[in-house]
């Protein structure tokens, strides 16, 4: 029989790459448990909608009754957990959503998997797995000399998004620590790829660089991110899952740090590339906007723990990866249309217009 899993935010960004590649191994079925935000959406999985060993579920992490319930039901031998609020710029506007679901939707969950997971056979217990997906951004912002983020840095998060996830995974942490359920964290640098919602820089800039609109960069643009291709990421977590040693925690990352002009700036020439031209080349449609409140400079992640013990690291370079990623939202142009309605552009009207 298939080893059930049940997958938390499986409909956004990252959890829906995960689901896709994974429901593809037969000795796995999958339970999605996603609230559909804003930034969920079900058309990234249509194509398994009504796969046999798929199942979606609409509800809350925070809901403890739904998630014992479907604990019961589906005695899950692992849990995968994405949901979260995962925006930093909305965690500046409007922090509570970002407490609410990273930190105690968290608890909640772990409370329900701890109850279950105490009524398992030994063996049972033994194989469980509960796999919290993290982010560097807990660790704070580094200087251009300091060394990448390893998983002995203290924790220093900075906006309210990096300061609940940063709750959240001490929380799972405890879990370990007291009461011995096998957790294991990841904590990744920024993904990019197919589905991310377009609030963010990589998507944000792809659509209106393909639109011909402003670019806002925001600062002198020197920030820097460490960027990985969000396959790499979803293979990460999959060997965390079969080899990971419950209760450590793994750094993620591309060995790919850019600063966000020299993004921008490579976005700009695919499109060029790719799409009808404009009258000028679409690096001009850069336009330097008020920095972010808080701005954390530079993220850079060292990620020799997991390839030396479980034998990770990515596949794609950043120049294979950025290239399929604008080359898939230009053909996407009906996944594009749906996320970019109502509420999204709501969003872009007040943001930007500050
Ligand atoms: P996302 O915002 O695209 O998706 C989040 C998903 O969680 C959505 O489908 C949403 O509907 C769901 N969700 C939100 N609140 C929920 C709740 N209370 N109950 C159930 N479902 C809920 O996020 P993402 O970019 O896919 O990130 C997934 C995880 O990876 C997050 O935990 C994030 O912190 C972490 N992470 C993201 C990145 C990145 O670059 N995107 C990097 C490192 C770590
Ligand atoms: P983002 O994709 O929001 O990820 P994070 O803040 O989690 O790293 O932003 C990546 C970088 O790009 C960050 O330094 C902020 C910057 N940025 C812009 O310059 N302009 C934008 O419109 C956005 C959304 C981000």
């Amino acid at each position: 029989m298939a080893k059930k899993i049940i997958v938390t935010g499986g409909a956004g960004f990252i959890g829906s790459n995960f689901i896709l590649k994974h429901i593809t191994d037969d000795s796995i079925s999958i339970v999605n448990l996603d609230k559909l935000t804003y930034a969920g959406n079900l058309r990234n999985l249509e194509s398994i909608a009504d796969h046999p060993r798929y199942k979606f579920v609409r509800g809350d992490i925070a809901d403890r009754e739904l998630v014992r319930q479907l604990l019961r039901e589906h005695k899950p031998s692992a849990i995968v957990h994405f949901a979260a609020e995962s925006h930093v710029d909305r965690s500046i506007r409007g922090p509570e959503d970002f407490i609410k679901t990273n930190v105690n939707g968290t608890f909640a969950l772990l409370e329900e998997t701890r109850a279950y997971w105490t009524e398992l056979s030994q063996e049972d217990r033994q194989a469980f797995r509960f796999v919290h997906i993290s982010t560097d951004e807990v660790f704070g912002s580094l200087g251009p000399a300091d060394s990448p983020f390893s998983e002995t840095t203290q924790y220093a998060p900075n906006s309210p998004y990096a300061a609940s996830k940063a709750a959240s995974d001490h929380v799972v942490r405890a879990y370990h620590h007291t009461y011995g359920l096998s957790v294991l964290t990841t904590n990744c640098s920024n993904n990019y790829g197919p589905f991310q919602f377009p609030e963010k820089l990589i998507p944000l800039m792809i659509l209106n660089a393909r639109s011909g609109k402003a670019l806002p960069v925001y600062g002198d643009g020197k920030n820097v991110r460490d960027w990985l291709y969000v396959e790499d990421h979803c293979e990460a977590i999959a060997t965390v899952l079969r080899r990971g040693q419950p209760g450590e925690t793994y750094n993620v990352g591309g060995w790919n740090e850019k600063p966000n002009l020299e993004i921008v700036h490579t976005i700009c020439d695919l499109v060029d590339e790719m799409s009808s031209r404009l009258q000028k080349p679409r690096r001009e449609l850069v336009t330097f906007v008020k920095d972010r409140t808080g701005h954390d400079r530079r993220y850079a992640m060292n990620a020799s723990k997991i390839e030396r013990e479980l034998g990770w690291k990515p596949k794609e370079t950043f120049e294979s990866g950025i290239r399929k990623t604008v080359h898939w939202y230009l053909e996407h142009e009906n996944w594009v249309q749906d996320v970019t309605s109502g509420s999204y552009r709501q969003w872009i009207e007040t943001h930007y217009s500050a």
